[in-house]
């Protein structure tokens, strides 16, 4: 007889292995199947946040930022550092140690909450009575049935038609992350997350790199103010930002790649690379998952179908992560996991999208949560904004990192603050006492009574509370 569980999760991301655990800490018999190798062909759970997202991606820009503060900041410090070199393959062996540690972390938790592991490839095989069986095709094959389905199956690079990823000259994520030497020249098509950040680590490395965009405005779901002014830094950094192309013809040679494409002007431009990294968003991964053998509901997009609370047309079956709607963020996948988790155990797990903060890496880092100034322009909300620049906070001044700002946006009537908008140093870590805020709806004048630690960051944050209601005390 098969082994049953009363919870089976089919992908082990940060969707399905945080669902697989809170499922496990509810009390249920759980088992968690992931597909994904490393490189001696065993498990290497945690996704493509593990494996090629996330985690290895903020490993090389680390290590890529570390070499251009040593060509270009260390000497205002008084620190003289000659003939800085760096050693690529040192810097990807370091990223595969850091990815390692986190696939076996990640294999240490689901021991420790008594999840079952399964390292291969899960797909539905019948329905029965009250529960699925799923089979697992991995170094043996066997069958498993569950009463409740998790599928968070994650998602998979979206290729350009008629140009395939060979992850040698024309990369995926995948590519991108294992380019063995700095390639002098670098294209890149689509400047949204991936392009500005992959983008930023070879730039740093020393390629010349040209990122090709399709749309005319650059990073159209970021706050205008905030884009401009991080799209002034990138300018100033030497990262070539080509808006409004229509991208071509793409010839992949022996030598390099050449992508044909039409500018903003209407002008025919050929451009040579040795390495093209197309970053055009990502497609929903229902590969080798067998839904119609159930009859799983897919959209056109071939995202699983779910409702508000992530539940499919299949009773007991349920999805999440980048496999669903939404934005496509590790942090997502692992609420809507702990949701899903609880309300199988009858709970009332919840997501809040308003409060989802978003965050890209760069050099300055853009985080922000809630609403920009255009869409409370468009929604006809009345609002009142306030920022603050980081070149008159003392800490940033100390760093020697004064670029950007943080701007608050606050209901011009109840003072509830509507959205938090940071471009500058550690955006990243900034951006969580806003995320609280958001979370427990507190108003601009809330955040500018608190007690922010001096010399530091946040007090940037307090101060763009001040601005809201005119009163900075700094700037
Ligand atoms: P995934 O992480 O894709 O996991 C799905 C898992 O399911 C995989 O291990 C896959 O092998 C497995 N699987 C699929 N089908 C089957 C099957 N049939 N049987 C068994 N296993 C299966 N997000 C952030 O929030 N912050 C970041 O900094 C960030 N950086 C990123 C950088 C890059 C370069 C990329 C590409 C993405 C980044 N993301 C980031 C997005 C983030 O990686 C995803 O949103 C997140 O991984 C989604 O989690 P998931 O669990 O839904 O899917
Ligand atoms: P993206 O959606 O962020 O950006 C894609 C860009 O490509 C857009 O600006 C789009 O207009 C452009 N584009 C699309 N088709 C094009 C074409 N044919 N020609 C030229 N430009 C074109 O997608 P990206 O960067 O691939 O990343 C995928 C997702 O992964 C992100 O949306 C995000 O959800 C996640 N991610 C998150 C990160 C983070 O949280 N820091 C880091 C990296 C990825």
């Amino acid at each position: 007889m098969s082994k049953q569980f009363d919870v089976v999760v089919i992908g082990g991301g940060p969707g399905g292995y945080i669902a697989a655990i809170r499922a496990a800490q509810l009390g249920f018999q759980v088992a968690c199947i992931d597909e994904w190798k490393n490189a001696a062909g065993g498990p290497a759970p945690g996704g493509t946040c593990t494996n090629v997202g996330c985690i290895p991606s903020k490993a090389l820009l680390q290590s890529s930022e570390h070499f251009d503060h040593a060509n270009h900041h260390f000497a205002d410090h008084g620190i003289t550092a000659k003939d800085v070199k760096m050693d690529v393959a040192k810097m990807l062996a370091r990223k595969d140690t850091v990815v390692k540690q986190n696939n076996d972390g990640i294999l240490y938790l689901l021991k420790k909450n008594k999840v079952t592991f399964f390292h291969g490839r899960g797909s539905f095989a019948s329905k029965a009575e009250g529960s699925y069986e799923i089979k697992v095709a991995g170094k043996t094959e066997e069958s498993i049935t569950g009463k409740n389905i998790i599928i968070a199956t994650g998602s998979n690079a979206r290729a350009l038609p008629g140009t395939p990823f060979d992850e040698v000259n024309v990369l995926s994520n995948d590519g991108a992350l294992r380019v063995g030497a700095v390639p002098k020249k670098l294209a890149l098509i689509g400047s949204g997350v991936i392009g500005l950040e992959m983008g930023s680590v070879w730039r740093r490395l020393g390629a010349e790199v040209t990122i090709l965009e399709g749309l005319p405005t650059f990073l159209g779901a970021v706050d205008e103010q905030i884009a401009k002014e991080a799209k002034k830094a990138f300018d100033k950094q030497g990262l070539k930002i080509e808006l409004g192309v229509k991208v071509g013809e793409i010839v992949n040679g022996k030598k390099g790649v050449t992508v044909n494409y039409t500018n903003a002007k209407g002008e025919a431009v050929v451009l040579d690379a040795d390495k093209l990294i197309i970053s055009i968003g990502r497609v929903p991964n229902t590969i080798g998952l067998n839904t119609e053998a159930v009859g799983l509901q897919l959209d056109e997009r071939g995202a699983i179908v779910v409702d508000a609370d992530c539940k499919t047309n299949l009773p007991g079956v349920w999805a999440v992560g980048d496999v669903v709607r939404g934005p496509m963020l590790a942090h997502k996948a692992e609420e809507e996991g702990v949701a899903v988790a609880e309300r199988i155990a009858g709970q009332h797990g919840h997501v809040n999208f308003n409060t989802i903060p978003w965050v890209i890496y760069t050099s300055p880092e853009i985080a922000w949560v809630g609403r920009t100034e255009q869409q409370l322009k468009a929604d006809g909300v009345a609002y009142k904004a306030g920022t603050f620049p980081f070149l008159a906070n003392g800490r940033a001044r100390a760093l020697g990192d004064t670029t950007g700002m943080v701007k608050m946006l606050a209901d011009a009537t109840t003072d509830e603050i509507l959205g938090v908008h940071i471009v500058g140093p550690q955006a990243s870590e900034l951006i969580a006492e806003a995320v609280v805020a958001m979370e427990f709806r507190a108003s601009a004048e809330d955040i500018a009574r608190i007690c922010h630690a001096h010399p530091s960051l946040s007090e940037s944050t307090k101060e763009a509370a001040l601005a809201v209601d005119k009163r900075t005390l700094n700037f």
